[in-house]
């Protein structure tokens, strides 16, 4: 059953001194197409469960329309339009079994919708074998847990079979994990029912994982009403970008000028050709995965620590434009060994970086190209740029570079690979292991000083020629490697 919300709108009349009236939903039109599921998202009294209760019937609107497929049900009670109700308290009563819970609605049933007892049984039982708690229907609620409960409540709603599924904040009594099942759940449930649904949620990561559709509120104002990839990839505008995604999206201050985005003083993007550019001050928004983490990067910042999730690191940094204290980025981990030293240096995915108007938060929309290419480096170089010292070396004699290069290259791959299993670790020992398990040997000679430690090793490359080789680690909760390089080229 599609659902179509016609220049829908709430007033609530103002209480107290002033009286100001409370535009609760203002002015929304757009449509829930049959069988899917859509997301009303925004934060907390933004006017979710408002719209919700006219789209129920609950509540009547101020002005605006509402269609069931070609069905006006803006006038009709609750009972009249099919819909099943699912709140964020179960509601369920307390003195009656699982099986009683769910009959009653049917037991509303009057004259010719009158079913048999027979009949009853076999809805219910349907109904409990959809949500999986057909073995617990002799059970009173208190006898079961949160996320059973929530399965007993969604049940009955079902029981009707209802048209259109609305539920209110359905998993915010539960915890964590059973969040996160029963929201699987209700996902399997409404592909398998295929009944239009409407969810309502605060929690964005919820929206995301589970909606075709996402309607983006914020103080009765509609923002966006688009599916989950489109919203994170496209957003209206900058409050769309910061409410989704996790870690959220990192804002800078900006200047557009001389055909260039400018971030702190220094160009890191610029406008495609044919582009008119407004000149001046723009909000950056850089999503986390926008950072490519390079050596001569264009974006200088300064190191923070790095986070390490298992595929992922995340490296934190400060940039003196940002609004935030700190900068979050994700990188792959094969990337790691691009930093170097206190510093490190970001070219940017044009495709994650976007541009908001710094009053307003309105979407600029410019086409971003990265910086000019930079004359091609040779291709000793770039191969080892991850290791300085050996850089350095190869680029001095060119003669002696193409024998060097041939015996180094191998090497580099045997310390840039040590480096994320390294940095996994808590104890020298360990990271010593792991130096030699990556078919180095000879770890020790250790040195501390000043918070870092070094670990000189000997790494061996294929054919059994050996190199120093200085692990360099900085101890912040982990022994975190962040810079390695070959101390002696001799190989
Ligand atoms: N019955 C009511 N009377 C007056 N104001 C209300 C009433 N219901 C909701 N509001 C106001 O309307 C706005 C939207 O509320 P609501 O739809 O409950 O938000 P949400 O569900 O997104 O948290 C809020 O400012 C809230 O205070
Ligand atoms: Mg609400």
């Amino acid at each position: 059953m599609e659902i179509v919300l016609d220049h829908l709108t709430k007033k609530f009349p103002g209480r107290g001194k002033n009286r100001q009236e409370v535009i609760a939903v203002n002015d929304f039109t757009f449509t829930i197409p049959d069988g899917k599921l859509a997301a009303l998202l925004g934060p907390s009294g933004c006017g979710k469960s408002t719209t919700l209760n006219m789209i129920c019937g609950l509540l009547a609107p101020t002005s605006g329309e509402i269609f069931f497929g070609d069905n006006n049900v803006t006038a009709l009670p609750p009972e009249e339009r099919g819909v099943g109700m699912v709140f964020q308290n179960y509601a369920l009563y307390p003195h009656m079994t699982v099986e009683q819970n769910i009959r009653f609605p049917l037991e509303n049933f009057r004259g010719k919708d009158r079913l048999s007892k027979e009949a009853m049984k076999e809805r219910v039982l349907e109904a409990a074998k959809l949500v999986h708690i057909e073995e617990l229907l002799e059970r009173k609620p208190s006898e079961l847990s949160g996320g059973q409960q929530q399965r007993v409540a969604i049940a009955r709603s079902l029981v009707k079979l209802p048209k259109v599924l609305l539920l209110d904040e359905p998993l915010s009594n539960l915890d964590a994990r059973l969040r996160l099942a029963t929201r699987e759940e209700i996902r399997r449930i409404q592909q398998e029912t295929r009944i239009t649904t409407v969810f309502v949620t605060h929690d964005q990561d919820e929206a995301m994982s589970i909606s075709d559709l996402i309607v983006v509120m914020k103080e009765g104002v509609l923002q966006q009403v688009d599916s989950p990839q489109k919203v994170y990839d496209d957003p209206a505008n900058q409050f769309v970008a910061q409410f989704l995604g996790t870690p959220p999206i990192n804002m800078f201050d900006g200047e557009l000028k001389d055909g260039q985005l400018w971030i702190a003083g220094e160009p890191v993007l610029r406008v495609a050709e044919g582009e008119s550019v407004p000149e001046g001050q723009v909000s950056v928004g850089i999503r986390p995965e926008g950072f490519i983490l390079l050596e001569d990067g264009a974006m200088h910042n300064e190191m923070v620590r790095p986070e390490i999730t298992g595929r992922d690191v995340s490296v934190i940094f400060r940039n003196k434009a940002a609004k935030t204290d700190v900068v979050r980025s994700i990188i792959s981990a094969e990337d790691w060994n691009h930093i170097s030293g206190g510093e490190v240096h970001f070219d940017l995915k044009p495709a994650k970086v976007y541009l908001f108007a710094p009053e307003s938060g309105e979407r600029i929309r410019l086409k971003l190209e990265p910086l000019a290419q930079s004359a091609p480096q040779p291709e000793t170089k770039a191969q080892t740029a991850a290791v300085p010292g050996l850089a350095e070396e190869t680029a001095e004699d060119t003669g002696e570079a193409e024998t060097m290069e041939e015996k180094t290259v191998e090497e580099i791959p045997v310390s840039a690979r040590v480096i994320p299993q390294v940095m996994a670790l808590e104890a020298r020992e360990q990271m010593a292991a792991a130096v030699q398990s990556a078919s180095a040997a000879d770890a020790g000679g250790d040195a501390m000083e000043l918070g870092r430690m070094q670990t000189t090793f000997t790494a061996l490359n294929a054919d059994g020629q050996s190199a120093e080789v200085v692990l360099e680690t900085d101890a912040v909760d982990t022994y975190i490697a962040v810079d390695t390089y070959i101390k002696e080229g001799e190989l």
